[in-house]
Protein backbone atom coordinates (compact mmCIF):
# COMPACT_ATOMS: atom_id res chain seq x y z
CA UNK A 1 0.00 0.00 0.00
CA UNK A 2 1.45 3.30 -0.87
CA UNK A 3 2.01 6.10 2.16
CA UNK A 4 -0.88 7.98 2.80
CA UNK A 5 -0.78 11.44 1.20
CA UNK A 6 -2.60 14.67 1.73
CA UNK A 7 -5.59 15.53 -0.87
CA UNK A 8 -6.34 19.36 -0.71
CA UNK A 9 -9.70 20.25 -2.34
CA UNK A 10 -9.91 24.17 -2.75
CA UNK A 11 -6.63 26.84 -3.10
CA UNK A 12 -7.15 27.54 0.45
CA UNK A 13 -6.39 24.02 1.68
CA UNK A 14 -9.68 24.47 4.51
CA UNK A 15 -10.82 20.93 3.01
CA UNK A 16 -8.38 18.49 2.84
CA UNK A 17 -8.16 14.63 3.94
CA UNK A 18 -5.32 11.96 3.84
CA UNK A 19 -5.17 8.53 1.69
CA UNK A 20 -4.73 5.89 1.67
CA UNK A 21 -6.34 5.03 4.97
CA UNK A 22 -3.11 2.43 6.33
CA UNK A 23 -4.47 -1.05 8.07
CA UNK A 24 -3.50 0.26 11.40
CA UNK A 25 -5.12 3.86 11.31
CA UNK A 26 -8.26 2.86 12.99
CA UNK A 27 -7.88 5.78 15.17
CA UNK A 28 -7.09 8.48 13.11
CA UNK A 29 -4.30 9.97 14.01
CA UNK A 30 -4.55 13.70 14.10
CA UNK A 31 -2.36 14.72 11.63
CA UNK A 32 -4.47 12.88 9.49
CA UNK A 33 -7.83 13.61 10.09
CA UNK A 34 -9.82 15.10 7.36
CA UNK A 35 -10.48 18.85 7.61
CA UNK A 36 -13.86 20.54 5.80
CA UNK A 37 -14.33 23.80 7.14
CA UNK A 38 -16.60 26.51 5.04
CA UNK A 39 -14.78 30.02 6.16
CA UNK A 40 -11.59 30.50 8.04
CA UNK A 41 -10.89 28.95 10.94
CA UNK A 42 -11.55 31.57 13.41
CA UNK A 43 -9.31 32.66 16.54
CA UNK A 44 -10.62 31.91 19.53
CA UNK A 45 -9.45 32.78 23.02
CA UNK A 46 -10.37 30.61 25.31
CA UNK A 47 -9.91 32.69 28.31
CA UNK A 48 -12.77 34.77 26.48
CA UNK A 49 -14.97 31.76 24.77
CA UNK A 50 -18.23 31.40 26.27
CA UNK A 51 -21.11 28.76 25.43
CA UNK A 52 -24.68 30.12 25.46
CA UNK A 53 -27.27 27.85 25.86
CA UNK A 54 -30.99 29.66 24.95
CA UNK A 55 -34.29 29.29 23.77
CA UNK A 56 -36.96 26.93 25.14
CA UNK A 57 -34.97 26.19 28.46
CA UNK A 58 -36.35 27.27 31.66
CA UNK A 59 -32.39 29.08 32.84
CA UNK A 60 -30.53 30.20 30.12
CA UNK A 61 -26.74 29.58 30.70
CA UNK A 62 -23.76 30.37 29.42
CA UNK A 63 -20.58 28.80 30.49
CA UNK A 64 -16.69 29.45 30.65
CA UNK A 65 -14.56 26.69 29.45
CA UNK A 66 -13.65 25.79 33.23
CA UNK A 67 -17.21 26.05 34.67
CA UNK A 68 -18.20 23.72 31.37
CA UNK A 69 -15.52 20.73 32.03
CA UNK A 70 -16.11 21.31 36.29
CA UNK A 71 -19.82 21.07 36.23
CA UNK A 72 -20.14 17.82 33.73
CA UNK A 73 -18.94 14.81 33.81
CA UNK A 74 -15.99 13.95 31.13
CA UNK A 75 -16.52 11.14 28.72
CA UNK A 76 -14.95 9.72 25.64
CA UNK A 77 -16.83 8.29 22.52
CA UNK A 78 -14.92 7.09 19.58
CA UNK A 79 -16.86 7.90 16.99
CA UNK A 80 -15.85 7.92 12.90
CA UNK A 81 -17.00 11.24 11.18
CA UNK A 82 -18.24 10.91 7.94
CA UNK A 83 -18.43 14.05 5.50
CA UNK A 84 -21.84 13.93 3.89
CA UNK A 85 -19.63 14.54 0.62
CA UNK A 86 -17.85 11.53 0.30
CA UNK A 87 -17.28 9.33 -2.99
CA UNK A 88 -18.84 12.99 -4.79
CA UNK A 89 -16.43 12.58 -7.35
CA UNK A 90 -17.65 9.29 -8.90
CA UNK A 91 -21.30 10.92 -9.75
CA UNK A 92 -18.84 13.63 -11.31
CA UNK A 93 -19.05 10.68 -14.30
CA UNK A 94 -23.08 11.31 -14.31
CA UNK A 95 -22.60 15.14 -15.38
CA UNK A 96 -21.06 18.17 -13.62
CA UNK A 97 -22.14 19.35 -10.03
CA UNK A 98 -20.90 22.96 -9.89
CA UNK A 99 -20.08 24.76 -7.18
CA UNK A 100 -19.40 21.42 -4.81
CA UNK A 101 -16.01 20.22 -3.58
CA UNK A 102 -14.84 16.74 -5.94
CA UNK A 103 -14.33 14.46 -2.93
CA UNK A 104 -12.91 11.23 -3.07
CA UNK A 105 -13.54 8.82 -0.63
CA UNK A 106 -11.03 10.72 1.63
CA UNK A 107 -13.28 13.33 3.82
CA UNK A 108 -13.63 10.27 6.79
CA UNK A 109 -11.62 9.66 9.95
CA UNK A 110 -12.43 8.09 13.05
CA UNK A 111 -11.53 9.80 16.50
CA UNK A 112 -11.24 9.51 20.28
CA UNK A 113 -13.30 12.29 21.29
CA UNK A 114 -13.51 13.64 24.92
CA UNK A 115 -16.04 16.26 26.29
CA UNK A 116 -19.11 16.32 28.41
CA UNK A 117 -22.71 14.83 27.48
CA UNK A 118 -25.11 17.36 25.51
CA UNK A 119 -28.09 16.21 27.18
CA UNK A 120 -26.60 16.40 30.40
CA UNK A 121 -25.84 20.25 29.42
CA UNK A 122 -29.26 20.77 28.19
CA UNK A 123 -30.94 19.05 31.28
CA UNK A 124 -28.94 21.70 33.84
CA UNK A 125 -30.89 24.28 31.64
CA UNK A 126 -34.32 22.83 31.84
CA UNK A 127 -35.61 22.20 28.19
CA UNK A 128 -38.89 23.51 27.76
CA UNK A 129 -41.79 20.48 26.77
CA UNK A 130 -42.87 22.25 23.56
CA UNK A 131 -38.54 22.25 22.59
CA UNK A 132 -38.28 19.50 19.83
CA UNK A 133 -34.71 20.57 18.18
CA UNK A 134 -30.80 21.51 19.36
CA UNK A 135 -29.93 24.05 17.22
CA UNK A 136 -25.67 24.34 17.06
CA UNK A 137 -24.33 27.74 16.15
CA UNK A 138 -20.56 28.06 15.25
CA UNK A 139 -18.08 31.65 15.70
CA UNK A 140 -16.66 31.17 12.23
CA UNK A 141 -17.84 33.51 9.45
CA UNK A 142 -19.34 32.27 6.71
CA UNK A 143 -20.56 34.29 3.74
CA UNK A 144 -22.86 33.40 1.62
CA UNK A 145 -25.45 35.62 -0.60
CA UNK A 146 -24.15 39.04 1.23
CA UNK A 147 -24.63 37.85 4.22
CA UNK A 148 -22.19 36.81 7.58
CA UNK A 149 -22.99 34.03 9.71
CA UNK A 150 -22.24 30.89 11.68
CA UNK A 151 -22.00 27.72 10.35
CA UNK A 152 -24.45 25.86 12.26
CA UNK A 153 -27.27 23.56 11.76
CA UNK A 154 -29.59 21.35 14.30
CA UNK A 155 -30.15 17.64 15.59
CA UNK A 156 -33.26 16.36 16.51
CA UNK A 157 -34.12 16.44 20.87
CA UNK A 158 -34.33 12.50 21.16
CA UNK A 159 -30.48 12.89 19.33
CA UNK A 160 -29.16 15.41 21.40
CA UNK A 161 -30.04 13.65 24.65
CA UNK A 162 -28.42 10.10 23.89
CA UNK A 163 -25.78 9.38 25.52
CA UNK A 164 -23.26 9.00 22.05
CA UNK A 165 -23.72 12.91 21.68
CA UNK A 166 -20.70 14.96 22.44
CA UNK A 167 -19.61 18.75 23.33
CA UNK A 168 -16.16 17.57 22.74
CA UNK A 169 -12.99 19.69 23.87
CA UNK A 170 -10.12 16.86 23.39
CA UNK A 171 -9.41 14.57 20.00
CA UNK A 172 -7.40 11.59 20.19
CA UNK A 173 -6.58 13.07 24.14
CA UNK A 174 -5.59 16.15 23.09
CA UNK A 175 -7.32 19.96 22.78
CA UNK A 176 -8.80 19.87 19.68
CA UNK A 177 -6.29 21.62 17.12
CA UNK A 178 -8.13 24.95 15.66
CA UNK A 179 -9.37 23.47 12.70
CA UNK A 180 -11.21 20.64 14.02
CA UNK A 181 -12.87 23.12 16.29
CA UNK A 182 -11.51 24.61 19.27
CA UNK A 183 -12.23 24.91 22.12
CA UNK A 184 -15.09 23.31 21.76
CA UNK A 185 -16.94 21.27 18.85
CA UNK A 186 -20.20 19.06 19.08
CA UNK A 187 -20.04 15.39 18.17
CA UNK A 188 -22.82 13.92 16.76
CA UNK A 189 -21.95 10.22 16.04
CA UNK A 190 -23.76 8.23 13.18
CA UNK A 191 -25.22 11.66 11.66
CA UNK A 192 -23.50 13.74 8.44
CA UNK A 193 -20.37 15.30 9.63
CA UNK A 194 -22.09 18.90 9.10
CA UNK A 195 -23.80 18.37 11.96
CA UNK A 196 -20.82 18.11 14.26
CA UNK A 197 -20.60 21.91 14.88
CA UNK A 198 -17.47 23.44 15.28
CA UNK A 199 -16.06 25.64 17.20
CA UNK A 200 -19.67 26.01 19.06
CA UNK A 201 -21.01 29.39 21.05
CA UNK A 202 -24.20 29.05 21.09
CA UNK A 203 -27.06 26.64 21.88
CA UNK A 204 -30.92 27.02 20.98
CA UNK A 205 -33.66 24.97 21.97
CA UNK A 206 -36.10 25.33 19.41
CA UNK A 207 -39.28 23.79 17.93
CA UNK A 208 -38.26 24.04 14.42
CA UNK A 209 -35.01 22.53 13.01
CA UNK A 210 -32.52 25.53 12.73
CA UNK A 211 -33.15 27.78 9.87
CA UNK A 212 -28.96 28.61 9.05
CA UNK A 213 -28.55 27.95 5.69
CA UNK A 214 -26.49 24.88 6.20
CA UNK A 215 -29.64 23.19 6.81
CA UNK A 216 -32.07 25.24 4.82
CA UNK A 217 -29.87 26.05 1.68
CA UNK A 218 -27.31 22.77 1.38
CA UNK A 219 -26.83 19.15 2.77
CA UNK A 220 -29.98 18.31 1.52
CA UNK A 221 -30.63 15.57 -0.80
CA UNK A 222 -33.17 16.25 -3.72
CA UNK A 223 -33.79 14.04 -6.30
CA UNK A 224 -34.79 16.19 -9.04
CA UNK A 225 -33.58 19.26 -9.80
CA UNK A 226 -34.95 22.78 -10.01
CA UNK A 227 -35.77 23.91 -13.20
CA UNK A 228 -35.26 27.54 -12.56
CA UNK A 229 -32.03 27.13 -10.25
CA UNK A 230 -30.19 23.83 -10.83
CA UNK A 231 -28.08 24.50 -7.81
CA UNK A 232 -31.20 24.61 -4.93
CA UNK A 233 -32.23 21.56 -3.47
CA UNK A 234 -34.28 24.16 -0.69
CA UNK A 235 -37.54 21.61 -1.85
CA UNK A 236 -35.11 18.46 -0.55
CA UNK A 237 -34.77 16.69 3.06
CA UNK A 238 -32.49 17.58 5.36
CA UNK A 239 -29.69 15.04 5.60
CA UNK A 240 -29.60 13.25 9.35
CA UNK A 241 -28.47 9.88 9.59
CA UNK A 242 -25.34 8.72 7.03
CA UNK A 243 -26.23 5.36 5.66
CA UNK A 244 -24.34 2.07 5.29
CA UNK A 245 -21.30 2.47 3.78
CA UNK A 246 -17.89 0.66 2.13
CA UNK A 247 -14.70 1.59 0.14
CA UNK A 248 -12.33 -0.33 -0.50
CA UNK A 249 -9.00 1.23 -0.07
CA UNK A 250 -5.92 -1.08 -1.19
CA UNK A 251 -5.93 -1.56 -4.39
CA UNK A 252 -5.95 1.56 -5.46
CA UNK A 253 -7.39 3.09 -8.54
CA UNK A 254 -5.43 1.94 -11.75
CA UNK A 255 -2.93 0.47 -9.57
CA UNK A 256 -1.25 -2.98 -11.34
CA UNK A 257 -0.90 -6.27 -9.42
CA UNK A 258 0.40 -9.77 -10.36
CA UNK A 259 -1.93 -12.58 -10.94
CA UNK A 260 -2.81 -14.96 -8.29
CA UNK A 261 -4.30 -14.41 -4.75
CA UNK A 262 -5.32 -10.40 -4.24
CA UNK A 263 -6.14 -9.18 -0.76
CA UNK A 264 -8.92 -6.60 -1.26
CA UNK A 265 -8.91 -3.86 1.99
CA UNK A 266 -11.45 -1.23 3.15
CA UNK A 267 -13.21 -0.28 5.59
CA UNK A 268 -17.09 -0.48 5.70
CA UNK A 269 -19.74 1.01 8.40
CA UNK A 270 -23.05 0.64 9.31
CA UNK A 271 -25.46 3.17 9.85
CA UNK A 272 -26.92 4.54 13.09
CA UNK A 273 -24.60 2.12 15.09
CA UNK A 274 -25.85 -0.80 13.15
CA UNK A 275 -22.59 -3.37 13.18
CA UNK A 276 -21.54 -4.56 9.74
CA UNK A 277 -22.66 -7.85 9.06
CA UNK A 278 -21.52 -8.40 5.93
CA UNK A 279 -18.76 -7.26 3.37
CA UNK A 280 -18.25 -9.15 0.00
CA UNK A 281 -16.13 -8.36 -2.56
CA UNK A 282 -16.55 -9.08 -6.71
CA UNK A 283 -15.10 -8.24 -9.87
CA UNK A 284 -17.26 -6.56 -13.30
CA UNK A 285 -20.29 -6.48 -10.74
CA UNK A 286 -20.65 -10.37 -11.32
CA UNK A 287 -23.12 -12.27 -9.26
CA UNK A 288 -19.68 -14.15 -7.12
CA UNK A 289 -19.79 -12.15 -4.17
CA UNK A 290 -16.65 -13.52 -1.50
CA UNK A 291 -17.44 -12.64 2.10
CA UNK A 292 -14.40 -10.45 3.24
CA UNK A 293 -13.07 -10.86 6.67
CA UNK A 294 -14.68 -8.05 9.20
CA UNK A 295 -11.95 -6.80 11.96
CA UNK A 296 -12.82 -6.06 15.29
CA UNK A 297 -14.60 -2.23 15.68
CA UNK A 298 -13.77 -0.51 18.53
CA UNK A 299 -17.24 1.00 19.05
CA UNK A 300 -20.65 0.68 17.97
CA UNK A 301 -19.92 4.59 16.38
CA UNK A 302 -16.65 3.64 14.04
CA UNK A 303 -16.18 2.21 11.04
CA UNK A 304 -15.01 -1.29 10.65
CA UNK A 305 -11.86 -2.39 8.89
CA UNK A 306 -11.95 -5.80 6.35
CA UNK A 307 -10.42 -8.03 4.54
CA UNK A 308 -11.22 -10.03 1.37
CA UNK A 309 -9.46 -11.94 -1.32
CA UNK A 310 -9.77 -12.91 -5.41
CA UNK A 311 -7.94 -14.56 -7.33
CA UNK A 312 -7.28 -12.85 -10.55
CA UNK A 313 -5.65 -13.90 -13.68
CA UNK A 314 -4.34 -11.20 -16.18
CA UNK A 315 -6.84 -8.50 -17.41
CA UNK A 316 -8.94 -5.82 -16.51
CA UNK A 317 -11.06 -5.61 -13.76
CA UNK A 318 -13.64 -3.51 -11.27
CA UNK A 319 -12.85 -4.43 -8.36
CA UNK A 320 -16.28 -4.18 -6.14
CA UNK A 321 -17.26 -4.24 -2.79
CA UNK A 322 -21.06 -4.03 -0.89
CA UNK A 323 -21.86 -4.68 2.42
CA UNK A 324 -24.97 -4.76 4.85
CA UNK A 325 -25.56 -3.97 8.27
CA UNK A 326 -27.30 -5.44 11.26
CA UNK A 327 -30.58 -3.75 10.05
CA UNK A 328 -30.46 -5.87 6.85
CA UNK A 329 -29.33 -2.50 4.87
CA UNK A 330 -27.31 -2.83 2.08
CA UNK A 331 -26.00 -0.06 -0.56
CA UNK A 332 -27.41 0.29 -3.84
CA UNK A 333 -25.58 -1.64 -7.10
CA UNK A 334 -25.71 1.62 -8.89
CA UNK A 335 -24.75 5.15 -8.19
CA UNK A 336 -27.75 6.73 -10.58
CA UNK A 337 -29.93 5.02 -7.38
CA UNK A 338 -28.63 7.35 -5.21
CA UNK A 339 -27.36 10.44 -6.97
CA UNK A 340 -29.04 13.60 -6.04
CA UNK A 341 -28.21 17.35 -6.79
CA UNK A 342 -25.62 18.53 -4.94
CA UNK A 343 -23.84 14.81 -4.59
CA UNK A 344 -24.21 13.89 -0.92
CA UNK A 345 -23.61 11.08 0.56
CA UNK A 346 -23.15 8.45 -2.50
CA UNK A 347 -23.16 5.00 -0.78
CA UNK A 348 -23.71 2.62 -3.85
CA UNK A 349 -20.88 -0.16 -4.40
CA UNK A 350 -17.76 1.27 -4.88
CA UNK A 351 -15.74 0.45 -7.52
CA UNK A 352 -11.63 0.67 -7.94
CA UNK A 353 -10.31 -0.58 -11.56
CA UNK A 354 -7.23 -2.63 -11.63
CA UNK A 355 -4.93 -4.26 -14.30
CA UNK A 356 -3.50 -7.17 -13.23
CA UNK A 357 -0.45 -8.14 -15.50
CA UNK A 358 1.85 -11.31 -16.19
N1 LIG B 1 -18.64 23.62 11.92
C1 LIG B 1 -18.41 24.92 11.60
N2 LIG B 1 -18.57 25.85 12.55
N3 LIG B 1 -18.03 25.28 10.35
C2 LIG B 1 -17.89 24.35 9.33
O1 LIG B 1 -17.53 24.71 8.21
N4 LIG B 1 -18.06 21.98 8.72
C3 LIG B 1 -18.87 20.79 9.01
C4 LIG B 1 -18.63 20.31 10.43
N5 LIG B 1 -18.71 21.40 11.36
C5 LIG B 1 -18.14 22.99 9.65
C6 LIG B 1 -18.49 22.67 10.98
C7 LIG B 1 -18.64 19.69 8.11
S1 LIG B 1 -19.42 19.78 6.60
C8 LIG B 1 -17.94 18.58 8.47
S2 LIG B 1 -17.87 17.24 7.46
C9 LIG B 1 -17.23 18.51 9.74
O2 LIG B 1 -17.36 19.70 10.49
C10 LIG B 1 -15.74 18.29 9.51
O3 LIG B 1 -15.07 18.24 10.72
P1 LIG B 1 -13.48 18.25 10.72
O4 LIG B 1 -13.02 19.43 9.91
O5 LIG B 1 -13.05 18.29 12.14
O6 LIG B 1 -13.07 16.93 10.06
Amino acid sequence: MSSPRRVIRDPEGLNSGSWPVPPQDFITPVDRFFTRSHAEVPRIDPQSWRLEIAGLVEQPRSYSLAELMSAFTRRTVAATLVCAGLRRDEFLQLGPLPGELPWGPEPVSAGEWTGVALGEVLQASGVKGEARHVELIGLDRVERHGREFGFGGSIDLAKAQSDEVLLATHLNGAPLPPAHGFPLRAVVPGWIGARSVKWLGRINLRRDPTDNYFQTQAYRVQREPNPRDPRDVSGGTALTVVPVNSVIVHPEPKQLLAPGRTIVRGWAMGSAARLITRVEVTVDGRDEWVPARILPQESAWTWAFWEGELELGPGQYTLCVRASDSSGATQPSDMRDTWNVKGYVNNAWHRVPVTVEL
